[in-house]
């Protein structure tokens, strides 16, 4: 069932040769027509209804992205822009720093296990509330496919959700959870734009959708996964998962202390017993039952700890934009920032995951055929803007 992989890597510079008028066309040619523009009508993320930007928007982005005009991706640093009144803390991110060093809590890697620690019986046989199967412990492996503990949450899995499709494409659904809500470590995709999901999975199999941590395993796995599927499957999951409504999932909390984590699976685990320490400038994203999360109970959300303050802070940058330090996210990811045609929402997602997009878009790790759009964004972002920012994100109503 695995189509021919589309393997030709398209060749794109961040150098456009065209002039930069030209080039933002080029960019706003490659969204989907419009099918009513203008319409001050809430927009849809519906395949069928998508819009794209309102007329107005479409010449203020022509103009803004125009007026950018800038040169080759590693002098993008170049563009930052003059802080605006309480100014940024810190320097922007360094380009080629590196993923892990610059953002520990985003990009989770695996502490070596407690000593002593015993690793749990596989007979064991295990089930989460509110649902009526039982499992053994043994039958979690990846190739069982995702556990589907609550069936009546979502509708029935495409097959590439529950089983994958062979040669490295594993059950979307393992990982991003049978409802799509997702988790730190990878994402949520439930409601996110069709045409914005099938967009990622094109840029997957490009090669323009890297990670800039592969210590990390599950990015990793994902850029495999992405280069080996067919554009078949990627339509087929991009359908069911953009027919999925994002519940609200991650709870926010401003605080000064955390409790003390290591890294295991690539989440925060809390050390039992170990206290709290400052958050300083950081997210820790927790389960808030590790033991379902564990066992991939898609019922079962997250808490984001975030520092005191950032939550306001990050408001004022994505609504203006910080005088001139970035520009509003509500420009192009709608005012309630749950998505405006292609544009993906970010109200309530995952706040270690849009962290990682940040620093991937600053990087060019991520470097799709939309990224160009997000470039004046992060250009000048530090890691406490990105900390703001997401913490805002995740704090709205999806
Ligand atoms: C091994 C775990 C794993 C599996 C299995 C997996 N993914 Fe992912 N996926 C990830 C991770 C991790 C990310 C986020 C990477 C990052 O942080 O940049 C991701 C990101 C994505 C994104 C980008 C989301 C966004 O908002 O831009 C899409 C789309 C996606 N996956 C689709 C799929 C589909 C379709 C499948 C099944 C064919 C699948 N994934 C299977 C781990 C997985
Ligand atoms: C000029 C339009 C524009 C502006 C302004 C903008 N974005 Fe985006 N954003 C996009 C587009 C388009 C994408 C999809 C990029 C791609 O496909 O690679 C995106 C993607 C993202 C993603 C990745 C989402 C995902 O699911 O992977 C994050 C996170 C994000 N933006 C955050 C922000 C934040 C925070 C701001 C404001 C500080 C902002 N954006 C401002 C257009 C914009």
């Amino acid at each position: 069932m695995i189509a021919p992989k589309p393997r030709a890597v398209k060749a794109r510079s961040r150098i456009p040769e065209d002039s930069p008028k030209q080039h933002a066309r080029r960019i706003l040619a490659s969204f989907p027509t419009a099918a009513g523009r203008g319409a001050a009508e809430p927009l849809s993320w519906r395949r069928s209804e998508v819009r794209v930007f309102p007329t107005s928007g479409v010449v203020v982005l022509a103009l803004l992205l125009a007026s950018c005009g800038r040169g080759a991706g590693d002098d993008r640093a170049a563009t930052a822009a003059a802080p605006g009144d309480g100014g940024p803390a810190g320097p922007p991110i360094a380009l080629g720093a590196g993923a892990h060093e610059t953002l520990p809590w985003a990009y989770v890697l695996n502490d070596p296990a407690p000593e002593g620690a015993t690793p749990p019986d596989p007979d064991e046989v295990v089930t989460v509330p509110g649902s009526s199967l039982s499992l053994r412990r043994r039958d979690l492996g990846i190739a069982n496919g995702p556990p589907d503990w609550h069936p009546d949450g979502h509708p029935p899995m495409p097959e590439i959700v529950a089983s994958g499709a062979g040669e490295g494409v594993l059950p979307c659904g393992y990982c991003h959870l049978p409802n799509g809500q997702g988790k730190p470590e990878n994402s949520s995709l439930a409601g996110q734009p069709f045409e914005y999901l099938v967009q990622q999975l094109d840029d997957y199999r490009a090669g323009r959708r890297r990670t800039a941590e592969p210590r990390m395993g599950p990015p990793t796995l994902m850029t495999t996964l992405g280069l080996n599927l067919s554009a078949t499957d990627a339509r087929v999951a991009a359908e069911y998962f953009s027919s999925l409504e994002y519940r609200p999932w991650i709870r926010v909390v401003e605080t000064d202390s955390v409790p003390l984590t290591r890294f295991a699976g690539w989440i925060h685990e809390v050390v039992e017993g170990a206290g709290a320490e400052p958050i300083g400038e950081r997210v820790v994203e927790i389960p808030e039952d590790l033991e379902r999360t564990r066992l991939r109970d898609d019922a079962s959300g997250f808490v984001a700890y975030v520092p005191r303050g950032s939550v306001a802070r990050g408001r004022e940058l994505a609504r203006s934009g910080g005088g001139g330090r970035t520009v509003a996210c509500t420009f192009c990811h709608g005012a309630e920032l749950r998505g405006i045609g292609p544009v993906p929402a970010l109200a309530g997602r995952s706040p270690s995951y849009m962290a990682r997009q940040l620093f991937e878009f600053r990087t060019g790790h991520r470097d799709g055929s939309w990224s160009e759009l997000m470039d004046q964004t992060v250009a000048a972002l530090t890691v406490s803007d990105i900390v703001d920012l997401v913490a805002y994100l995740a704090s709205l109503d999806p």
